[in-house]
């Protein structure tokens, strides 16, 4: 077969403190080729990716490296993410044309994976759609559940609030509270999210772009637990709500990814008043310690029917750029996923 286009999305320039702009700071590039019958795979294997997800953090990735190494152990400069694909040769025993993988993949439409250890084998005895493996069951899914189980020390009764409730993460983690018996309070930015929210089991769901969250709070609260994504006025609102021996959850803070200053939370005394536990976290500490449990229970759950996911799907890789801004800017409804191959 003669070469063919081997498109990619690139990070090309410094964003600053703003918004990403697509076709300047991120772009699609098919400046390079490959022959996928000739390329040399180095005792690797060849794949075609299939999905590709699309997570807040690949803005943090943008950030310039010194600043990225003193705020987190991301290492610099890589330009891949979550993906699935599926081997279209291969030169190690272990992995044959056909199988699909999950890996930490660049963003482009073949690769040539010399450390096949990196690769995650899907058997997918469930069946469950492969794209499920960026979401529920992949690594947005794995936060919810690793940080919960850890930190939240749930009681029946106990009130949650979780804010960007109807995004990948947050959608699980409303599921996992109400399955250990909590009240929910549940945040969204549009009335379809709110809507979604509710029919996920939250007792309490509003749109906070209407709504103040404080005002929601001082009616519904005290909380005993929050589970953070957003960051900001709403992580202030809820430590002025929160009950004694509350435990915060930090997991994300997109309401600071993209502005100018960063916000400084004015009310953290409230930690030493209350005795508030906070825990920030990243997925990848946690993982080896419930890696196992998650892959034995989530697949099966959402295959049953018991966990509900809900997928944003963009389609062709070219998209890429406005499917990275888009969930910055809230249009993401549900886990965004980019389908960069169907079979
Ligand atoms: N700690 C970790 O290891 C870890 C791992 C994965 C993800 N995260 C974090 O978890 C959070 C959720 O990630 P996700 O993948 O599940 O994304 P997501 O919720 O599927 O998508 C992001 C959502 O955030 C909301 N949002 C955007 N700007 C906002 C703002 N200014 N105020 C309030 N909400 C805003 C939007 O929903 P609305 O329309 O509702 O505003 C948007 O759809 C992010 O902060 C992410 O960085 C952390």
């Amino acid at each position: 077969m003669a070469p063919v286009k081997n498109g990619r999305v690139v990070f090309k320039e410094y964003p600053g403190k703003a918004f990403v702009v697509p076709g300047k700071t991120v772009v699609y590039d098919e400046s390079e080729t490959i022959d996928v019958d000739t390329v040399p795979l180095d005792g690797g294997v060849l794949l075609k990716m299939l999905y590709l997800s699309i997570d807040p953090y690949l803005r943090r990735l943008m950030l310039p490296t010194e600043e990225r190494k003193a705020h987190s152990g991301v290492p610099p400069v890589r330009i891949a993410n979550w993906a699935v694909g599926v081997v279209v040769r291969s030169e190690d025993p272990s992995h044959n044309a056909g199988d699909h993988v999950l890996g930490l993949l660049p963003l482009r439409h073949y690769s040539v994976v010399k450390n096949t250890a990196a690769l995650m084998k899907l058997e997918n005895k469930e069946g469950i759609p492969w794209s499920a493996y960026l979401g529920v069951c992949g690594m947005p899914g794995k936060t919810a559940y690793c940080a919960w189980k850890e930190f939240a020390k749930p009681k029946p009764g106990d009130t949650v609030f979780v804010s960007a409730a109807s995004g990948a993460v947050g959608a699980v983690v409303v599921q996992l509270a109400k399955a250990d018996g909590c009240r929910v309070i549940a945040s969204a930015g549009t009335h379809e999210k709110v809507a979604y929210v509710a029919s996920l089991g939250a007792d309490v769901a509003f749109n906070y772009k209407l709504v103040p969250t404080m005002k929601v709070l001082q009616r519904e609260g005290p909380i005993n637990i929050y589970w953070d994504n957003v960051g900001g006025e709403t992580l202030e609102a809820a430590l002025e709500q929160a009950a004694t021996h509350a435990r915060v959850i930090v997991c994300g803070s997109i309401s600071t990814y993209n502005t100018a200053e960063p916000y400084n939370v004015k009310n953290l005394q409230l930690l030493l008043w209350k005795e508030i536990h906070m825990y920030g976290f990243l997925v990848g500490t946690l993982e080896p310690k419930y890696q196992e449990a998650f892959y034995r229970e989530m697949p099966a759950k959402y295959a049953k029917g018991e966990v509900k996911y809900k997928e944003h799907f963009v389609r062709g890789l070219e998209k890429g750029p406005e499917a990275i801004v888009e969930v910055h800017e809230g249009k993401n409804f549900g886990k965004s996923v980019l389908v960069v191959a169907e079979e």
